[in-house]
């Protein structure tokens, strides 16, 4: 499976140049535009116009950063089963950093950055994936000798739009669990004045991301966002709204073991630990790999990966707990730190932004003992309440 080549500065500058330099048929762009209308529930015809509106709308310069992450959230883009598709967004975007992708390396990877930022200030959209350490002075993250908050505060400021791919850095992921080691963030906690767009997930569903993306360049307009900052179209409903094995969890009809005769007769997951019915994300209907399928499909509970603090919130395979998940929309508000002002500028419905989790995990972090220059000495570091 090939990947996008890394781009050479200085490209075309609309997206009509640069899909007719790279042979893509017009005809072929208003498919995946229709596509992606269709993923998102658009009405048929706005693919055309979304095509029409792309053709000659400008490139938007993407900036891409990696921090504490699996790049996972990365293989999920470039691996995908569809990569005509989704790979379609690389011809679309043009994606003037990214430290996976660019062949450059050092110095001249650094100057890369430091271009594409300078060349597109104010108007440049940056993509994040990973969470971001602030323990030992940031020392678990660096690139070219800066912590990876010094980075991303720097490349924030310019930012038009920051989108956080993954659950790492949308809501700590992973590196957030307890006990938090590394005293990772996510990026809401770090940048507290830019508008910021979460895409959940561990990882995220391609489509969901480039979507997104698409939206944001066809409209210039940020999507309507849930309390977590996630584009409602995609995560307004919960996986269990939505599940094809719903009507079994209406007529009681549970798999006890994954062998059973429910299991083989394809019954609801609930009691084997599906996290579905308090999951917020498009696995149901979008699916996986080209709509092939999701993990329920495939015969395991949903874990809740799309969620704030799902780590944490006990075994994947014990029934769901109310008191560890909340109900069904009720799930903890991550705490979005100075971001209101922003987001109102902007015209984005967001949540207000007191977080018990966050709080909870302030007060864990304020118990503990911190490593020497680890979360409050660290200038970007939220201050704890
Ligand atoms: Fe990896 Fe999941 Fe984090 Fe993405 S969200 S970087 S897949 S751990
Ligand atoms: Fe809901 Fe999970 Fe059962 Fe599907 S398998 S109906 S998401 S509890
Ligand atoms: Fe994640 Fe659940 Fe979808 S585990 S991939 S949100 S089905």
């Amino acid at each position: 499976m090939s990947r996008p080549a890394p781009r050479p500065m200085h490209e075309p500058s609309s997206v009509g140049q640069m899909l007719r330099q790279h042979g893509i048929s017009r005809r072929a762009f208003v498919k995946y535009c229709t596509a992606t209308a269709s993923l998102m529930a658009l009405p048929p015809g706005l693919g055309a116009a979304m095509a029409q509106a792309l053709h000659g709308a400008r490139r938007p310069s993407v900036i891409y950063l990696s921090f504490q992450e699996c790049t996972g959230c990365f293989e999920s883009f470039t691996c995908s089963f569809a990569p005509t598709i989704e790979n379609l967004i690389f011809d679309v975007i043009s994606l003037d950093y990214d430290d996976t992708l660019m062949a450059a390396a050092g110095s001249a990877a650094e100057t890369a950055m430091q271009t594409a930022m300078r060349e597109n200030f104010g108007k440049y959209i940056l993509v994040v994936d990973g969470s971001v350490p602030t323990g030992a002075g940031g020392g678990y993250c660096t690139a070219g000798g800066r912590a990876a908050a010094d980075i991303l505060t720097e490349a924030a400021k310019g930012a038009e739009l920051i989108i956080c791919v993954g659950t790492c850095s949308s809501f700590g992921g992973i590196p957030y669990a307890d006990p938090n080691p590394t005293h990772a963030w996510p990026v809401s906690a770090i940048v507290g004045d830019r508008p910021i767009v979460n895409v959940s997930g561990c990882p995220p569903i391609a489509e969901v991301f480039t979507g997104t993306l698409m939206q944001y360049v066809t409209t210039g307009r940020i999507p309507d966002l849930d309390e977590h900052l996630r584009p409602k179209v995609f995560y307004g409903n919960t996986i269990h709204d939505r599940c094809y094995r719903r009507p079994f969890y209406d007529e009681g009809k549970f798999a006890k073991t994954f062998d059973d005769e429910g299991a083989r007769s394809g019954w609801c997951l609930y009691e084997l630990g599906c996290k579905g019915p308090t999951t917020y994300n498009a696995c149901a209907t979008v699916k996986w790999n080209g709509g092939v399928s999701f993990p329920i499909e495939s015969g395991h509970g949903c874990l809740g990966c799309s969620e704030p603090g799902f780590w944490d919130k006990g075994s994947f395979y014990g029934t769901l707990s109310a008191a560890a998940w909340g109900k069904a929309g009720e799930a903890e508000p991550l705490h979005v730190l100075g971001y209101g002002a922003a987001a109102a500028a902007a015209g984005v419905a967001v949540g207000a932004g007191s977080s018990v989790l966050a709080r909870q995990r302030l007060a864990h972090d304020a118990a503990a003992a911190p490593p020497a220059g680890g979360p409050g000495t660290h200038p970007t570091t939220p201050e704890k309440d």
